[in-house]
């Protein structure tokens, strides 16, 4: 078990929590703040402990000078602050000597936020190659670290396993939900039923080779369903297809057939515009012109057939595209029967949490991970290199 905030005394100490603030923003306004309202508590923790807190993130990717500013956090110190209620002092610099005064004079219960740590990725990528000399200067700002940026728990950054393998540590209470919830699946309550969708075979096929065997069933939708279909003679129109991996569906289809479930009926089009006409479709008749855009209503009911007992579901990927109404059908009506019969569901993460917030669902599923990645990767059964680094109790 890792240390957790409650094991680690912060009153009166310098404690850098890190999270996952990488948020989607456009022109400077932020889309959804779930990772940021996800984050409260912890910060609302350490102030109660009269800490003097010091939070860091990332956002989005830094290549070049062009990346700065749309990338600052400024819109996100404004926006936590409005969230807590509470004054943050927003320092636009990852380093300076005047951040390390600062610091120096924070009071007990203060916050300030760092800009974007990969703003050291401009020179030399410090934050995302883990640099030792970056981490031992963030290091030496605090002397407590809380991981809490369970989005990023699958990088082995500066901000991250830098500092975190140089100070006392503890994942902070976002990382803990998650990981609570996601242990589920170690030893899943049966039937244990996993749900993906999304459009490429290729991202999920190390959750695919993880989950298989573990998995009483596999219900595959979403694009990636087509390859799988294509993968057994089908002609799948003008449809989503991975053609590098049909032969790895092909085996797995060989492998494991009396365990995937695939769609037998689409919603189909001749293009992804919403005011084209769609029909649904059985899966032997889709007209070459035709692509497959959501699944269909026979296959609702399927999917149904075969969640009837779950005790457990997780769940990657939407099963149609979601982002437009009519396509959105799939993964609503399969999200309304697992909340409806109280099923214990955990969304992995990205785009199926989006879709769920969307279709009113995600505060009723038992847990919508805010990692997209490192959901993934968990998934997958990856080793997860920023909770590595935190100590066990
Ligand atoms: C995410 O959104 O998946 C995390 O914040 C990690 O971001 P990254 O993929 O840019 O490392």
């Amino acid at each position: 078990m890792k240390k957790t905030m409650m094991d680690l005394n912060l009153t009166g100490k310098h404690v850098i929590i890190r999270c996952d603030f990488n948020v989607p923003m456009k022109d400077g306004k932020i889309l959804d703040d779930t990772r940021i309202v996800e984050s409260l508590d912890t910060i609302r923790y350490a102030v109660g402990q009269r800490a003097k807190v010091i939070l860091m993130s990332h956002l989005g990717r830094i290549k070049e000078k062009n990346d700065l500013e749309k990338n600052s956090l400024t819109p996100v110190a404004i926006h936590l602050g409005d969230l807590l209620r509470l004054p943050i002092k927003f320092i636009n610099r990852t380093r300076s000597e005047k951040l390390k005064e600062i610091i120096n004079n924070m009071k007990e219960g203060e916050i300030i936020l760092l800009e974007n740590t990969r703003f050291e990725d401009l020179e030399g990528k410090k934050e995302s190659s883990n640099d030792s000399e970056l981490a031992s200067y963030w290091a030496s700002l605090g002397e407590v670290f809380i991981n809490d940026a369970f989005g990023t728990i699958h990088r082995a950054h500066a901000s991250n396993v830098g500092i975190g393998s140089r100070l006392p540590n503890a994942i902070g209470f976002l990382v803990e939900k998650e990981i609570d919830a996601l242990s589920k699946l170690e030893n899943p309550k049966r039937p244990y039923i996993v749900i993906l969708g999304g459009s490429k075979v290729s991202d999920k096929i190390g959750v695919i080779k993880n989950l298989i065997e573990k998995a009483d069933k596999m219900i595959i939708g979403g694009g990636m369903a087509f390859t799988f279909l294509k993968a057994l003679g089908y002609n799948i129109g003008s449809s989503l297809l991975d053609t590098e991996n049909i032969d790895f569906c092909k085996e797995i289809l060989a492998n494991y057939q009396e365990k995937i479930i695939l769609p037998v009926d689409v919603k189909a089009s001749i293009d992804t515009k919403e005011q084209s006409s769609s029909r649904n479709a059985k899966i032997n008749e889709l007209h070459s012109n035709e692509m497959g855009l959501d699944i269909g209503i026979e296959t609702i009911d399927l999917f149904i057939k075969h969640l009837t007992n779950a005790k457990t579901v997780v769940w990657n990927g939407p099963l149609g595209m979601y982002e437009i109404l009519k396509y959105s059908i799939g993964t609503e009506q399969i999200l309304k029967y697992l909340t409806d019969h109280k099923i214990e569901t955990i969304l992995g993460g990205g785009d199926i949490v989006a879709a769920s917030k969307k279709l009113g669902y995600k505060e009723k599923v038992s847990h919508a991970s805010t990692g997209g990645g490192a959901t993934l990767e968990y998934l997958e059964g990856k080793e997860l290199p920023g909770l590595q680094v935190i100590d066990e109790k």
